[in-house]
């Protein structure tokens, strides 16, 4: 797959402990948090159920917590905070240049 950077937003475009949800063509929903001036793109979707993170999630810094179950990941590695969540939350490499949020996506496979 591409391993090229694909912007994502302006870091300004990030509300304060939501997160924004962002749809490209391609690839599952992300979701892009910050924390101070670092980003953080994960996918939206939780792995246990099928609840939105930005949606219903809440940001506490680098913990967010999914409103279906309450289960928690980090999102700096993508690790499970609390269950019922055990599937890591998919996570891409991102970082800021200029106020704009850049992330390396990769195609899913198949
Ligand atoms: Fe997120 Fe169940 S859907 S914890």
């Amino acid at each position: 797959g591409a391993t090229s950077e694909t912007l994502i937003c302006a870091l300004a475009d990030i509300p304060d402990d939501e997160g924004l949800r962002v749809d490209l063509n391609g690839f599952p929903p992300l979701a892009v948090w910050r924390v101070g001036e670092q980003a953080y793109v994960t996918d939206d979707t939780c792995t246990h159920g099928q609840a939105s993170l930005t949606a219903d999630g809440m940001q506490n810094e680098f913990v967010i917590e999914c409103g279906l179950h309450q289960g928690e990941f980090d999102i700096r590695d993508g690790s499970v905070r609390s269950p019922p969540c055990s599937k890591p939350l998919r996570v891409y490499a991102t970082r800021v240049v200029d106020d704009q949020v850049y992330a390396v996506l990769q195609e899913e496979q198949g």
